[in-house]
């Protein structure tokens, strides 16, 4: 294989690639559900001060590595920790980054194929004038039929491995040019929706106005994982984006930019969603199916309903499709790593990942009730574990390895900053994103 390998077309392109990994189901499905089962408002801000304080420099971290590298995750961090005179043993971590994902991508697949069921349903119509209770038993009866969930899923996984296949191209980039600025539009009127129904004042005081009294170790842990999950940080997936970045682009500028866009998708699904949860009178701790039935509700009493539903469907699927593809890549490039050709790395993956959706597909309906960890399902387990644990620990090493192993010279080099930057960005990882991470992990597990 070619050490030099190829580039992002330009700033722009990588900057978008970053946000079609970064935007998806973390933001429009997992955070509502996940802050209405951590109480709302304190959940918000606990996330998104670790977007600020771990998430963001961790992301640079991750990104810089695989700039400085320019290989595959394991390669890179193998030849980095050779340069820097340290263990080889660190290339694991792009072996553990890509395990993560694997699990990861396992749950993934299954909820994206939902949202190609629902926009189906939704193009059919099959919502308009329905009653509330009569969507939420049909997302239940949908979820308990296996040989439906496993049409979905799999269809999802062609999707992302075809792109996968062909290398993440031209076409990718392009398509998140166009589209992510329609889902955000899009999102833009939905929130602008929320605010005409009664729900709206409970939704913002539900979401803003913190009690603290609610927060707990586990709260905190969820809001950690959550901000490595919704910005694609911590499986050395977007160190294999960095490989390909352009050498005059400043890192810093590229990050800050992805994890506004983030937070913003993500405040404003949340308005959307919460909104209509309280004025249907549901509960915001309905877990995984929220999304899923509160919007169908929302716009089934609304003149073109339908078509505003379709829309909102097919920019999920979108954006979790680019976020899906971002998740199978360090997986791929791995294997390629270890010598397999591409169309191989990626058969074995999408087969691998596959089988294990199976996993959650079937939570849904006869393996419900097997609950081998924790009390908590294989569904509930691969969509809580690698999120909430496997991320962190990978940020962590990740932000240990940038921060303390790499010569201060390739590591400034590949931030593409001022000194100054450079050092602030130093000094927060070494003093407050590796310590705190360890802080939350460790008060988890006692
Ligand atoms: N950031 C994605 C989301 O919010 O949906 C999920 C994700 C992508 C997590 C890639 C991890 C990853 F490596
Ligand atoms: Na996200």
């Amino acid at each position: 294989m070619s050490e030099t390998l190829e580039r992002w077309g330009s700033k722009r392109a990588f900057i978008l690639a970053v946000t079609g990994a970064a935007v998806g189901l973390g933001n429009i499905w997992r955070f509502p559900y996940v802050a209405g089962e951590n109480g709302g408002a304190a959940f918000l801000l606990i996330y998104v001060a670790f977007v600020l304080l771990l998430g963001l420099p961790v992301m640079m971290a991750e990104i810089l590595i695989g700039r400085a590298g320019r290989r595959g995750p394991m390669q890179a961090l193998g030849v980095l920790a050779a340069d820097a005179g340290a263990s080889r043993h660190w290339r694991w971590l792009g072996l553990f980054g890509a395990f993560t994902v694997f699990c990861i991508l396992s749950f993934y697949s299954v909820v994206s194929g939902w949202s190609i069921e629902f926009l189906v349903a939704s193009i059919n119509g099959n919502f308009q004038g329905v009653s509330a209770a009569e969507i939420g038993a049909g997302f239940d009866a949908f979820l308990a039929n296996p040989a439906l969930l496993t049409f979905n899923h799999t269809l999802f996984l062609a999707m992302t491995m075809s792109v996968v296949a062909a290398g993440v191209a031209k076409g990718l980039e392009r398509l998140n040019n166009l589209l992510m600025p329609l889902l955000y539009l899009l999102l833009l009127l939905l929130a602008g929706y929320a605010t005409t129904t009664e729900g709206f004042g409970t939704a913002l005081a539900w979401l803003f106005l913190p009690e603290f009294g609610a927060v707990t170790p586990s709260v905190v842990l969820h809001a950690m994982g959550h901000a490595f999950f919704t910005l694609a940080v911590g499986a050395c997936a977007l160190m294999a984006y960095g490989a390909y970045m352009p050498d005059d682009q400043s890192l810093p500028k590229a990050a800050g930019a992805v994890a506004v866009l983030d937070i913003s998708v993500a405040l404003l699904a949340g308005i959307a969603i919460f909104s209509v949860v309280f004025a249907q009178g549901m509960d915001p701790a309905d877990g995984p199916g929220l999304m899923f039935v509160t919007l169908p509700i929302a716009f089934s009493q609304l003149p073109g309903g339908s078509l505003w539903l379709s829309v909102f469907f097919l920019l999920l699927l979108l954006a979790t499709w680019t976020s899906a593809i971002n998740l199978a890549e360090p997986m791929v490039a791995t294997l390629q790593g270890l010598g397999l050709r591409r169309s191989r790395a990626t058969a074995a993956v999408a087969l691998s990942v596959w089988l294990l959706g199976l996993l959650s597909v079937f939570s849904f309906s006869f393996m419900a009730d097997f609950r081998p960890l924790f009390g908590r399902n294989m569904f509930e387990l691969v969509s809580s574990i690698p999120p909430d644990i496997f991320l962190p620990i990978g940020g962590l090493l990740i932000g240990v390895f940038a921060a303390w192993v790499m010569p201060r010279t390739t590591a400034m080099q590949a931030l593409g900053t001022s000194e100054r930057n450079f050092y602030l960005w130093q000094n927060v990882l070494r003093w407050v994103a590796i310590p705190l991470t360890c802080i939350v992990l460790l008060s988890a597990l006692v």
